[in-house]
Parts: C-alpha cells; structure tokens; sequence
C-alpha cells in the first residue's frame, strides 16, 4: 500500500542570482513499512526533497509536481494545514539530534508537551506514553532519563530521544536525514537496528537520507540516488549496489572504502558536483562522466526501465551489457 507518492517534484529556491531548481522532476513512492534510501553528494537536493514534504523549505522556496501523502496533497498546502501534519503523520529527525531538542529543558518537560500538543491527553497519560516511548528506543532506566536535560547524554543517546520525541504521535512516515553521520560506527549500527524494528513493529515508513551508501546497504529497501537535483537511478538496494546501472551510481560506489572495486577502480568522480544555478545542460553529470558523449550534453537523460523494478537515466546506458550485468 503506497502511503507517499511524489510526482515531478520540482523545488525552486532563491538563490543571489535569482530562482533556481534544486530538486528537478523527481518522482517516488513510498510503501507502508518500507525504507526508503536517498543517497547522492552534498547539494544533490537531498534535503531540499525532506523539506518539501515537511512543508519547511527556506523562504520563498517553493514546490511543484505532486505529494499525495496518505490521500492528500501537500504542494500547496498551506502553513496551517502542514502544522496540522508534522510532528504527528510526518516527523523528521537530523544529523543534529539538538534540532529537535531543547536544551535546557528536561527529557519529560519536552516528550510531554510535544504529546499534549498534538493530542488530547491528561500529563500522567503523557507521562506513561513518555516513558514508552523512550524504553521502545531503549533508553536504559526511562524514569531517570525523563528528568535529565539533554546534555546529560551522549550523542547516539540524543539521537534515540530526539527518535522517541519524533515517534510520541505515531507518525506514519518518518524522515531521517543523515541520522548517524556524527555518530561512531557502533552506536551508528544500534541507531540503525533501531530505525528497522520501528518498520517492522509499527509499521512505520522512513526515508535514510544519507552520503554514506555503507548506511544504507543492511537498512533500505530501496535506493534512489540523486545528482543535481534529480534521480540518476533508482531500485531495490541490493540490486542497486551490486549492479548498479548508472555511472555515477557506480562512482559512489568505487569511493566506498571497502569497496571490492576499490584500488582497480573502474571509474573515478573527478571534480565536483555542479553549484545550484550552475547544473551542466543534458546530463548534468556529463562534465564528470567518463562514457559522457556528445549526445550527453543537450536533451533529457533517457529514462531505463529494467526489469520492472530498477530504472536509470542515462542515454548511454554503458553497463547494459552480459558483462555489465555480471559486474
Ligand atoms: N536557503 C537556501 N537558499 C538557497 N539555496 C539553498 C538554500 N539551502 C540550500 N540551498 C541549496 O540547495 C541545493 C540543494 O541543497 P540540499 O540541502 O537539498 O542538498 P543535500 O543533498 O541535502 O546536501 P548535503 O548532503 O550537503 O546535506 C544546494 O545547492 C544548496 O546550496
Ligand atoms: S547520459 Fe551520458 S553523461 Fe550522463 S551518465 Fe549517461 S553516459 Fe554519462
Ligand atoms: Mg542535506
């Protein structure tokens, strides 16, 4: 069952050289309980896709296309009617669990008030839903955890509160982005686990933003991979980064520092990803792409349809070969 489909999202911002398309035609559904994986360099509109959803773009941002979520429209929702939305359906939690936290109040004061705002409950009903929640993202000892502030825990902790204040409303999607890109690999890999047993207990639909595909690998069902704005190549996660059909998809992947291709690398990404206002005609990725042909640099990147399931947009399509498959 899709609870999110995006169609032809487009996101203009304004930037000092007037208004320009962050996210470009994006297009993507997200089932009931299902992980979805963003991944791309930085300023690929990773964020700019999250916000849009959340109704929190910069001002004068603004989105067009489609986001039915769960039966309704949110381009052009307005301010009041996305209040009504996030924090209760929609939640989002950041690389910086202290977005979502503030400081000096404590852990009860703020799950509480969150509750009470979004729900008609008594203090000792948010109270108990409180402690639930931080035992569902195993805080150990929730009753001395509800009277700390923030400062009193270390970063993965933070995190699993700023989750647990994120998930009080039992929102249907939930938006992580770059969850654990400040955390060490262990306590990284305990935020994880905890994000799939959410799916699976509550049925709950998350978005990983991320730069990092390793995050994604064990966690996404599926994977969409994002340059300039717009998709490059999307599908299951395992097909994706073991076949991946897109040069640019098979760029991030021979960066990865355990990548298999790694030291007989097929394809480098030199350069950088393009500034917004300045994306290359074409295909955007045309400057950095080593099978980029002429045909590259003007028109719309053709849409792969392979197998059902995976697509690419790349008019070249160079690893659509028996080799290619067999990468
Ligand atoms: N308030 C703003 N006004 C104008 N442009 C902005 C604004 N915020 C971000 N941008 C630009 O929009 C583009 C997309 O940004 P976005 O934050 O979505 O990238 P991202 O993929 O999330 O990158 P990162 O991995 O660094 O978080 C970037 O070029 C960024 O510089
Ligand atoms: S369309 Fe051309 S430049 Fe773009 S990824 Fe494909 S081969 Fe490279
Ligand atoms: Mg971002």
């Amino acid at each position: 069952m899709t609870l999110l489909s995006v169609r032809d999202l487009t996101v203009t911002l304004m930037t000092g050289s007037g208004p320009a398309d962050a996210v470009r035609n994006l297009s993507f559904d997200i089932e009931r309980g299902q992980i979805l994986g963003i991944a791309g360099e930085s300023g690929s509109g990773k964020t700019m896709t999250a916000l849009s959803i959340m109704g929190l773009l910069p001002y004068k941002g603004k989105a067009s296309g489609s986001i039915n979520f769960d039966g309704e429209e949110l381009v052009g929702f307005k301010p009041k009617d996305f209040r009504r939305v996030r924090g209760k359906d929609v939640a989002m939690i950041f690389q910086d669990p202290m977005t979502s936290l503030h400081p000096m109040l404590t852990i009860e004061t703020q799950l509480t008030e969150h509750l009470r705002h979004h729900r008609k409950v008594s203090r000792a009903e948010a109270r108990a839903r409180a402690l639930e929640l931080l035992d569902t993202v195993k805080i150990p000892d929730p009753e001395t955890a509800l009277k700390a502030h923030p400062s009193q825990f270390s970063g993965g902790m933070r995190q699993r509160i700023a989750i647990a204040m994120a998930l009080a409303c039992q929102p249907k999607l939930l938006i992580a982005d770059e969850p654990t890109t400040a955390l060490d690999v262990t306590v990284q890999a305990g935020i994880l686990k905890l994000l799939d047993e959410l799916r699976k207990s509550q049925n709950l639909s998350v978005i990983v933003i991320t730069h990092d595909l390793g995050v994604l690998s064990a966690l996404t069902d599926r994977l969409m991979i994002m340059y300039a704005g717009a998709e490059v190549e999307s599908g299951p996660t395992s097909q994706v980064l073991t076949r991946p059909r897109h040069p640019y998809t098979q760029g991030l992947i021979d960066a990865l520092p355990d990548s298999e291709a790694h030291g007989k690398r097929l394809i480098a990404i030199e350069g950088m990803p393009p500034e917004l206002g300045k994306f290359p005609s074409g295909c955007a990725f045309h400057t950095r792409c080593s099978f980029a042909r002429n045909e590259c640099k003007s028109g719309t990147p053709n849409k792969v349809d392979i197998d059902g399931t995976r697509r690419i947009f790349c008019t070249v399509d160079p690893f659509d070969t028996p080799a290619g498959v067999n990468r």
